[in-house]
């Protein structure tokens, strides 16, 4: 069974099949709009969408790209309105959720909730859609994906993470990701917000002028201060003025430079909106590329699952 719960063990020829199947979706789904007739393959089965946590852009990705690809989603969105309000385990919802015979499952959760024992009880593929702090495959690989299709390849390319890069699960599976893919990581951000180790090879820049004329690729990260717990870290005025991007900050980045932002975005602290103007910024083009890579993603694991 193929399911995607770290980026660990994905083969390179995998991810850059991913890459190119999305693209072409893409292409066909622009292609569709100018044209009439049904765009999705018909009814295939259901998809359990289960997010524990809060989320905007994977929930609706993973919807549109469930739909797109054949599976009726059925969502349960933070357990509000579930047996959950009267004491049902997570673990429980799900095995009477597997009861129902989705194709598939989607879930994000917290870091307590043990993701790989529970897809080891499952029989069908289950992918991770942001679990706590440990990993959101599917980000990396969108963000990937973006990165791929603005430089014609993110092998050898220099990517940097401005910010909470100690609560972030997005740094956490990129660490993964570039393992296969090949890419030089970079890290600025103050000191408590770095993690206790870090793996040789990843460079380390407290200052974010110099930083940023090393980068290809400059990802800026939400300050999580929901994971902050008891932590006393964060001054907003600090943060901004040492590690915030704005207009001239980014004077000092490469002229074709790719900035991005997984979202949801703090304005004001890590990022100003006028970002959002320079050409070079392509926050939104993340998001756009995050359903079609979902939607390659289900038809590449499910649909084989399945024998289509
Ligand atoms: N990037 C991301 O995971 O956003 P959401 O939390 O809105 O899904």
């Amino acid at each position: 069974k193929s399911s995607l719960i770290t980026l660990k063990k994905i083969d390179e020829k995998f991810v850059l099949h991913l890459f190119s199947k999305s693209i072409e979706l893409k292409k066909n789904f622009n292609e569709h709009r100018l044209s009439s007739g049904p765009y999705h393959s018909g009814y295939k089965g259901t998809a359990a969408l289960l997010f524990f946590e809060p989320s905007t852009r994977t929930r609706f990705s993973f919807e549109a790209a469930s739909s797109r690809a054949g599976y009726h989603p059925m969502i349960l969105d933070g357990g509000i309105g579930t047996s959950i309000e009267k004491g049902e385990t997570i673990e429980d919802t799900i095995s009477n959720i597997q009861a129902l015979r989705p194709s598939f499952f989607v879930i994000r959760c917290q870091d307590h909730v043990n993701l790989e024992q529970i897809d080891s009880l499952i029989d069908v593929p289950i992918i991770n859609a942001g679990w706590g702090k440990r990993g959101h495959p599917t980000q990396a690989l969108l963000d990937g994906l973006t990165i791929h299709e603005k430089l014609g390849s993110i092998a050898a390319k220099n990517i940097l993470f401005v910010g909470d890069i100690k609560h972030s699960r997005v740094v956490a599976s990129h660490r993964e990701l570039s393992e296969v893919l090949k890419y030089n990581m970079g890290f600025c951000a103050p000191r408590e917000f770095l993690p206790e180790v870090i793996s040789t090879g990843i460079q380390c820049f407290s200052n974010l002028p110099e930083a940023l004329e090393w980068a290809d690729v400059v990802i800026a990260l939400r300050v999580q201060k929901e994971r902050h717990e008891n932590e006393n870290l964060f001054l907003i005025e600090d943060y901004r003025e040492n590690f915030g991007l704005n207009n001239e900050r980014l004077k000092l980045a490469k002229p074709n430079a790719v900035i991005m932002h997984p979202g949801p975005i703090n304005y004001g602290v890590e990022i100003e909106s006028e970002i959002l103007q320079d050409p070079r910024c392509v926050i939104l083009k993340q998001v756009e590329n995050g359903a079609f890579l979902r939607e390659a993603l289900i038809r590449s694991i499910v649909d084989k699952e399945k024998g289509d």
